[in-house]
């Protein structure tokens, strides 16, 4: 797989997981603009690789924006370096890809035999510009596991996930290409939340990383109680990529999806058709219900085994 992110504090427990989880090979990491600069989020992609001691994979940048729209950060979510909580005062270890996102994306999907899927955890910008400028390359993706979209009400607008709005022009290309796709959106996402008892268990690995993961999550803890009234948090990004490790942790259901890109108040909505009301054949797999304790289960082990 590859992982394409925003890292984002959510993003980096993906990362962490897709890294050490022994069912998935993580082949490279695109970066995209979305929870912070783009910039920013593959200076913190490359910081949770130098922490997990993965430095032979690659990390490159992609889109700086959107498609069409200006950016918008969620800085108010993930503070102003994008993953606030530890201080870090060196340099990761880790470089920068000297290839881009898209020469990554094309490399990894020409050269490699077995199927490659693309989890993709922040705006959908970097497959919608493969898709634009390469397709016989992109059709090559054997799927796109997404976090981003719900199948009930927004986080950033009353019907807008954050990863939706901040590209649905990209998201709407990216859901019409035919490349099999499943969404976990907010409404499994949220019973993914970090509550005390799985605050602990992350203490109690004892590790360097385990600690930092306890800062991150403390400091998304914070975000989510402020904005939200949550009494903790929602660690979204992993359901994608444990939804590729084990489909079992994360039922979906068959549905059809279509983006809102004109809506007055609803740009970047996902209007999923869980109840055939349209007649619209499904065009996704949509994920419906998360087995916690095997969702918890395989981070804590991805981070433990990490060391
Ligand atoms: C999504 O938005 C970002 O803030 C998170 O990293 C996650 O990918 C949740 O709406
Ligand atoms: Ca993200």
């Amino acid at each position: 797989m590859v992982l394409d992110c925003d890292p984002g504090h959510d993003d980096a427990m993906a990362l962490l997981l897709a890294i050490a989880d022994p069912a998935v090979e993580l082949l490279g990491v695109t970066t995209v603009a979305g929870n912070q600069t783009v910039g920013k989020c593959t200076l913190n992609a490359r910081r949770v690789l130098s922490l997990a001691g993965a430095p032979d994979i690659p990390v490159a940048r992609g889109a700086d924006r959107p498609l069409v729209r200006p950016l918008r950060i969620a800085d108010d979510v993930h503070g102003v370096t994008g993953l606030d909580g530890p201080l870090f005062e060196h340099e990761p270890k880790v470089p920068e890809a000297t290839i881009t996102a898209h020469e990554l994306l094309v490399g990894v999907l020409t050269k490699h035999d077995s199927p490659v899927t693309v989890v993709a955890t922040g705006a959908l910008t970097n497959i919608a510009r493969l898709l634009s400028a390469r397709p016989d390359v992109a059709s090559r993706i054997d799927q796109i596991v997404w976090m981003g979209g719900s199948t009930e009400r927004g986080n950033v607008t009353p019907y807008a996930e954050a990863n939706c709005f901040v590209d649905p022009e990209a998201a709407g290309q990216v859901l019409r290409s035919g490349i099999p796709f499943t969404m976990c959106g907010l409404n499994v996402t949220h019973q993914a939340l970090v509550t005390d008892d799985v605050l602990s268990a992350f203490a109690r690995i004892g590790t360097p990383l385990a600690g930092i993961c306890v800062e991150w999550m403390t400091f998304f803890a914070s975000t989510y109680r402020r904005l939200w009234g949550f009494t903790a948090p929602p660690l979204h990004d992993p359901v994608a990529v444990a939804r590729l490790i084990d489909p079992a942790i994360v039922r979906c259901v068959e549905a059809n999806v279509v983006i809102e890109t004109a809506g007055e108040w609803t740009a970047g909505a996902t209007a999923v058709d869980l109840h055939h009301y349209t007649g619209r054949p499904a065009n996704a797999r949509v994920a419906v219900e998360l087995d916690r304790p095997a969702y918890w289960t395989r981070i804590l082990d991805a981070v433990a085994a990490l060391g």
